[in-house]
Protein backbone atom coordinates (compact mmCIF):
# COMPACT_ATOMS: atom_id res chain seq x y z
CA UNK A 1 0.00 0.00 0.00
CA UNK A 2 1.52 3.42 -0.59
CA UNK A 3 0.76 6.12 1.40
CA UNK A 4 2.77 8.73 0.49
CA UNK A 5 3.26 9.95 -3.09
CA UNK A 6 7.10 9.00 -3.99
CA UNK A 7 8.96 9.56 -6.59
CA UNK A 8 12.65 7.77 -7.49
CA UNK A 9 14.77 9.71 -9.98
CA UNK A 10 17.69 7.56 -11.75
CA UNK A 11 19.89 10.34 -13.59
CA UNK A 12 20.86 13.15 -11.00
CA UNK A 13 22.20 15.13 -14.38
CA UNK A 14 20.94 18.21 -15.59
CA UNK A 15 17.58 16.77 -16.70
CA UNK A 16 16.75 15.18 -13.52
CA UNK A 17 17.96 17.65 -11.29
CA UNK A 18 15.85 20.20 -13.64
CA UNK A 19 13.01 18.03 -13.09
CA UNK A 20 14.15 17.80 -9.07
CA UNK A 21 13.94 21.29 -8.76
CA UNK A 22 10.42 22.29 -10.52
CA UNK A 23 9.30 19.70 -8.06
CA UNK A 24 10.65 21.55 -5.08
CA UNK A 25 9.13 24.60 -6.59
CA UNK A 26 6.06 23.48 -7.52
CA UNK A 27 5.04 20.95 -4.50
CA UNK A 28 3.22 17.85 -4.85
CA UNK A 29 5.66 15.51 -4.25
CA UNK A 30 6.19 13.90 -0.38
CA UNK A 31 9.43 12.25 -1.24
CA UNK A 32 12.18 12.07 -3.71
CA UNK A 33 14.81 9.57 -3.68
CA UNK A 34 17.72 10.37 -5.96
CA UNK A 35 19.83 7.59 -7.54
CA UNK A 36 23.31 8.02 -9.49
CA UNK A 37 26.48 5.86 -10.68
CA UNK A 38 28.05 9.20 -8.91
CA UNK A 39 26.97 8.87 -5.17
CA UNK A 40 28.78 11.98 -4.25
CA UNK A 41 26.68 13.92 -6.95
CA UNK A 42 23.28 12.79 -5.38
CA UNK A 43 24.72 13.70 -1.27
CA UNK A 44 25.37 16.76 -2.79
CA UNK A 45 22.47 17.55 -4.80
CA UNK A 46 20.04 15.98 -1.73
CA UNK A 47 22.16 18.77 0.41
CA UNK A 48 21.63 21.91 -1.88
CA UNK A 49 17.72 20.89 -2.65
CA UNK A 50 17.29 20.54 1.08
CA UNK A 51 18.52 24.45 1.63
CA UNK A 52 15.59 25.41 -0.49
CA UNK A 53 12.80 23.72 1.35
CA UNK A 54 12.13 26.81 3.91
CA UNK A 55 11.21 28.68 1.21
CA UNK A 56 9.01 25.80 -0.50
CA UNK A 57 5.33 25.60 -1.20
CA UNK A 58 5.28 22.37 0.72
CA UNK A 59 7.28 20.11 2.38
CA UNK A 60 9.28 17.10 0.63
CA UNK A 61 11.64 14.32 1.58
CA UNK A 62 14.26 14.47 -0.40
CA UNK A 63 16.97 12.18 -0.38
CA UNK A 64 20.08 10.46 -2.09
CA UNK A 65 19.26 6.68 -2.20
CA UNK A 66 19.69 3.53 -3.55
CA UNK A 67 17.32 0.93 -6.17
CA UNK A 68 15.47 -0.37 -2.65
CA UNK A 69 13.76 2.74 -2.66
CA UNK A 70 11.79 1.55 -5.50
CA UNK A 71 9.87 -1.02 -3.74
CA UNK A 72 6.97 1.39 -2.21
CA UNK A 73 7.47 4.36 -5.54
CA UNK A 74 4.54 5.32 -7.45
CA UNK A 75 6.91 6.33 -9.91
CA UNK A 76 10.80 5.73 -11.28
CA UNK A 77 11.86 8.43 -13.77
CA UNK A 78 14.87 7.35 -15.73
CA UNK A 79 16.53 10.23 -16.77
CA UNK A 80 20.37 8.31 -16.76
CA UNK A 81 22.44 8.24 -19.99
CA UNK A 82 24.51 9.46 -22.48
CA UNK A 83 23.65 12.99 -23.93
CA UNK A 84 23.63 14.12 -27.18
CA UNK A 85 27.41 16.40 -28.27
CA UNK A 86 27.01 19.48 -30.75
CA UNK A 87 25.93 17.92 -33.99
CA UNK A 88 24.58 14.56 -32.93
CA UNK A 89 21.28 13.31 -33.52
CA UNK A 90 19.15 11.48 -30.81
CA UNK A 91 19.23 8.11 -32.31
CA UNK A 92 23.12 7.90 -32.16
CA UNK A 93 22.69 7.39 -28.75
CA UNK A 94 20.08 4.40 -29.10
CA UNK A 95 22.84 1.38 -28.63
CA UNK A 96 24.53 2.45 -25.00
CA UNK A 97 21.84 4.05 -23.85
CA UNK A 98 19.69 0.99 -24.57
CA UNK A 99 22.41 -1.18 -22.10
CA UNK A 100 22.25 1.61 -19.81
CA UNK A 101 18.41 1.29 -19.56
CA UNK A 102 18.63 -2.58 -19.24
CA UNK A 103 20.79 -2.57 -16.19
CA UNK A 104 18.92 0.46 -14.74
CA UNK A 105 15.82 -1.56 -15.22
CA UNK A 106 16.47 -4.91 -14.14
CA UNK A 107 17.71 -2.89 -10.65
CA UNK A 108 14.36 -1.37 -10.34
CA UNK A 109 12.24 -4.25 -11.03
CA UNK A 110 14.75 -6.84 -8.60
CA UNK A 111 13.66 -4.09 -5.87
CA UNK A 112 9.96 -5.40 -6.23
CA UNK A 113 8.88 -1.63 -8.43
CA UNK A 114 5.13 -1.64 -9.18
CA UNK A 115 4.55 1.86 -9.96
CA UNK A 116 4.97 3.81 -13.23
CA UNK A 117 7.65 4.23 -15.36
CA UNK A 118 8.37 7.80 -16.77
CA UNK A 119 11.24 7.54 -19.39
CA UNK A 120 13.67 10.68 -20.80
CA UNK A 121 17.14 9.22 -21.63
CA UNK A 122 17.01 9.62 -25.73
CA UNK A 123 16.51 8.38 -27.77
CA UNK A 124 13.12 8.14 -25.36
CA UNK A 125 11.17 6.25 -27.98
CA UNK A 126 13.22 3.85 -28.47
CA UNK A 127 14.59 3.33 -24.58
CA UNK A 128 11.01 3.34 -23.58
CA UNK A 129 10.47 0.51 -25.52
CA UNK A 130 13.67 -1.03 -23.91
CA UNK A 131 12.76 -0.51 -20.08
CA UNK A 132 9.10 -2.04 -21.18
CA UNK A 133 10.30 -4.89 -22.20
CA UNK A 134 13.02 -5.61 -19.79
CA UNK A 135 10.72 -5.03 -17.27
CA UNK A 136 7.70 -6.94 -18.18
CA UNK A 137 5.36 -4.33 -16.90
CA UNK A 138 2.17 -3.78 -18.55
CA UNK A 139 2.95 -1.29 -21.58
CA UNK A 140 0.40 1.12 -20.08
CA UNK A 141 2.42 1.55 -17.31
CA UNK A 142 5.64 2.51 -18.99
CA UNK A 143 5.83 6.31 -20.56
CA UNK A 144 8.02 7.97 -22.45
CA UNK A 145 8.54 11.73 -22.38
CA UNK A 146 7.70 11.51 -26.03
CA UNK A 147 6.99 14.62 -27.82
CA UNK A 148 5.63 16.29 -24.41
CA UNK A 149 8.59 18.81 -24.28
CA UNK A 150 8.29 18.95 -28.56
CA UNK A 151 4.57 20.09 -28.02
CA UNK A 152 5.55 22.35 -25.65
CA UNK A 153 7.95 23.86 -27.95
CA UNK A 154 4.91 24.12 -30.82
CA UNK A 155 2.89 25.56 -28.49
CA UNK A 156 5.40 28.31 -27.20
CA UNK A 157 6.12 29.06 -30.97
CA UNK A 158 2.47 29.64 -32.16
CA UNK A 159 1.77 31.36 -29.40
CA UNK A 160 4.66 34.43 -29.97
CA UNK A 161 3.55 34.16 -34.28
CA UNK A 162 -0.08 34.64 -33.03
CA UNK A 163 0.36 36.60 -29.91
CA UNK A 164 -2.14 34.53 -27.83
CA UNK A 165 -1.40 32.62 -24.77
CA UNK A 166 0.48 29.27 -25.69
CA UNK A 167 -2.34 27.62 -22.89
CA UNK A 168 -4.84 28.38 -25.45
CA UNK A 169 -2.99 26.78 -27.93
CA UNK A 170 -4.07 23.18 -28.48
CA UNK A 171 -1.34 21.60 -30.93
CA UNK A 172 0.50 18.74 -30.89
CA UNK A 173 3.84 17.01 -32.39
CA UNK A 174 3.47 13.20 -33.43
CA UNK A 175 5.75 10.68 -33.94
CA UNK A 176 9.53 10.62 -32.75
CA UNK A 177 10.86 12.09 -30.58
CA UNK A 178 13.45 13.47 -33.08
CA UNK A 179 13.91 14.82 -36.59
CA UNK A 180 11.17 12.70 -38.23
CA UNK A 181 8.60 14.48 -35.93
CA UNK A 182 5.19 15.78 -37.55
CA UNK A 183 2.19 18.26 -36.74
CA UNK A 184 -1.34 17.61 -37.94
CA UNK A 185 -2.33 20.80 -38.41
CA UNK A 186 -5.58 20.29 -39.17
CA UNK A 187 -6.33 19.15 -35.49
CA UNK A 188 -4.11 22.41 -34.16
CA UNK A 189 -6.86 25.01 -32.16
CA UNK A 190 -6.26 27.78 -31.04
CA UNK A 191 -8.95 28.73 -28.10
CA UNK A 192 -12.05 27.11 -30.44
CA UNK A 193 -10.62 27.94 -33.85
CA UNK A 194 -8.75 26.21 -36.40
CA UNK A 195 -5.08 27.41 -36.46
CA UNK A 196 -5.14 26.74 -40.24
CA UNK A 197 -8.79 29.12 -40.57
CA UNK A 198 -6.66 31.87 -38.28
CA UNK A 199 -4.57 31.64 -41.11
CA UNK A 200 -6.00 32.34 -43.87
CA UNK A 201 -8.50 34.75 -42.14
CA UNK A 202 -5.27 36.71 -41.00
CA UNK A 203 -3.45 36.48 -44.37
CA UNK A 204 -0.63 34.34 -42.73
CA UNK A 205 1.44 33.20 -45.14
CA UNK A 206 0.55 28.78 -45.25
CA UNK A 207 4.43 28.12 -45.08
CA UNK A 208 4.97 30.23 -41.47
CA UNK A 209 3.67 26.93 -40.65
CA UNK A 210 6.30 25.16 -41.81
CA UNK A 211 9.01 27.14 -40.66
CA UNK A 212 6.79 26.95 -37.33
CA UNK A 213 7.78 23.32 -36.71
CA UNK A 214 11.32 22.98 -38.70
CA UNK A 215 11.65 25.59 -35.30
CA UNK A 216 10.51 23.02 -32.87
CA UNK A 217 12.60 20.08 -34.29
CA UNK A 218 15.59 22.06 -34.71
CA UNK A 219 15.84 23.75 -31.33
CA UNK A 220 17.22 20.78 -29.11
CA UNK A 221 20.54 21.32 -32.17
CA UNK A 222 20.53 24.78 -31.85
CA UNK A 223 20.17 24.88 -27.84
CA UNK A 224 22.70 22.29 -27.34
CA UNK A 225 25.03 24.63 -29.97
CA UNK A 226 25.01 27.25 -27.93
CA UNK A 227 24.60 25.86 -24.25
CA UNK A 228 25.76 22.19 -24.79
CA UNK A 229 22.89 20.64 -23.36
CA UNK A 230 18.64 21.43 -22.54
CA UNK A 231 17.40 20.49 -19.27
CA UNK A 232 15.03 23.35 -17.94
CA UNK A 233 12.11 22.73 -20.58
CA UNK A 234 12.10 18.90 -20.23
CA UNK A 235 12.48 18.85 -16.29
CA UNK A 236 8.99 20.99 -16.55
CA UNK A 237 7.72 18.29 -19.02
CA UNK A 238 8.57 15.80 -16.56
CA UNK A 239 6.86 17.54 -13.78
CA UNK A 240 4.01 17.67 -15.79
CA UNK A 241 3.56 14.13 -16.19
CA UNK A 242 3.77 13.28 -12.68
CA UNK A 243 1.43 15.80 -11.46
CA UNK A 244 -0.60 13.97 -14.27
CA UNK A 245 -0.09 10.57 -12.58
CA UNK A 246 -0.08 11.23 -8.96
CA UNK A 247 -3.09 13.53 -9.52
CA UNK A 248 -4.90 10.62 -11.30
CA UNK A 249 -5.52 13.40 -14.14
CA UNK A 250 -6.73 11.94 -17.25
CA UNK A 251 -4.81 14.84 -18.61
CA UNK A 252 -4.54 14.72 -22.62
CA UNK A 253 -0.23 14.97 -23.01
CA UNK A 254 1.92 14.06 -25.96
CA UNK A 255 3.72 10.70 -24.41
CA UNK A 256 5.77 8.07 -26.10
CA UNK A 257 3.37 5.13 -26.03
CA UNK A 258 2.77 1.79 -26.72
CA UNK A 259 1.21 1.15 -30.30
CA UNK A 260 -2.00 -1.16 -30.21
CA UNK A 261 -3.20 -0.21 -34.06
CA UNK A 262 -4.67 3.19 -32.80
CA UNK A 263 -2.73 4.76 -35.72
CA UNK A 264 -2.17 2.00 -37.73
CA UNK A 265 1.12 0.80 -36.35
CA UNK A 266 1.87 -2.20 -33.28
CA UNK A 267 4.92 -2.81 -31.30
CA UNK A 268 6.72 0.32 -30.59
CA UNK A 269 6.41 3.13 -28.62
CA UNK A 270 6.16 6.58 -30.46
CA UNK A 271 4.74 9.92 -29.51
CA UNK A 272 0.53 10.56 -29.98
CA UNK A 273 -1.74 12.06 -27.84
CA UNK A 274 -2.57 10.49 -24.95
CA UNK A 275 -4.49 10.13 -21.80
CA UNK A 276 -2.62 9.93 -18.54
CA UNK A 277 -3.50 8.87 -15.39
CA UNK A 278 -2.42 6.87 -12.02
CA UNK A 279 -2.53 3.56 -14.02
CA UNK A 280 -0.47 5.38 -16.44
CA UNK A 281 -1.63 5.55 -20.19
CA UNK A 282 -5.56 4.84 -19.70
CA UNK A 283 -6.06 5.85 -24.08
CA UNK A 284 -4.55 6.78 -27.27
CA UNK A 285 -6.65 9.76 -28.48
CA UNK A 286 -6.97 8.69 -32.12
CA UNK A 287 -7.02 11.07 -34.84
CA UNK A 288 -7.97 10.32 -38.31
CA UNK A 289 -4.68 11.86 -40.04
CA UNK A 290 -4.88 12.71 -43.70
CA UNK A 291 -2.77 10.53 -46.20
CA UNK A 292 0.47 12.74 -46.21
CA UNK A 293 0.43 13.22 -42.08
CA UNK A 294 -0.25 9.78 -42.06
CA UNK A 295 2.91 8.78 -44.19
CA UNK A 296 5.11 11.22 -41.83
CA UNK A 297 4.24 9.03 -38.70
CA UNK A 298 4.20 5.83 -41.09
CA UNK A 299 8.15 6.90 -41.72
CA UNK A 300 8.79 8.05 -38.26
CA UNK A 301 7.54 4.55 -36.90
CA UNK A 302 9.73 2.38 -39.71
CA UNK A 303 12.40 4.36 -38.39
CA UNK A 304 11.96 2.94 -34.89
CA UNK A 305 11.76 -0.30 -36.05
CA UNK A 306 14.62 -0.09 -38.01
CA UNK A 307 16.75 0.43 -35.09
CA UNK A 308 15.06 -1.64 -32.93
CA UNK A 309 15.57 -4.81 -35.35
CA UNK A 310 19.11 -3.38 -36.21
CA UNK A 311 20.82 -3.09 -32.34
CA UNK A 312 18.41 -2.64 -29.68
CA UNK A 313 16.63 -5.94 -29.77
CA UNK A 314 20.36 -7.62 -29.68
CA UNK A 315 21.02 -5.49 -26.70
CA UNK A 316 17.57 -6.33 -25.14
CA UNK A 317 18.31 -9.82 -25.62
CA UNK A 318 22.15 -9.92 -24.32
CA UNK A 319 22.59 -11.96 -21.01
CA UNK A 320 24.35 -10.57 -18.19
C1 LIG B 1 15.54 18.00 -26.24
O1 LIG B 1 14.74 17.91 -27.17
C2 LIG B 1 17.75 16.97 -26.22
O2 LIG B 1 15.84 15.65 -26.35
C3 LIG B 1 16.34 16.81 -25.83
O3 LIG B 1 15.71 19.07 -25.66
Amino acid sequence: MKTSRKVVLVGAGFVGMSMAYSLLNQGGVDELVLIDVNKDKTMGEEMDLSHGLPYAPHKMRIKAGSYKECKDANIVVITAGLAQKPGQSRLELAVENAKIMKDITENVMNNGFDGIFIIATNPVDLMTYVVAEVSGMPKSRVIGSGTVLDTARLRQLIAEYLEVSSKNVHAYILGEHGDSSLVPWEHCYVGCKKIIDIMKDNNHPMEDLKKIHDGVWQAAYEIIEKKKATYYGIGMALNRLIKAVLNDENAILTVSAYQNNEYGQEGIYIGVPAIINKNGVKDILKLNLNEKDQELFDHSCEIMKQNIKNGIDNVINLKK
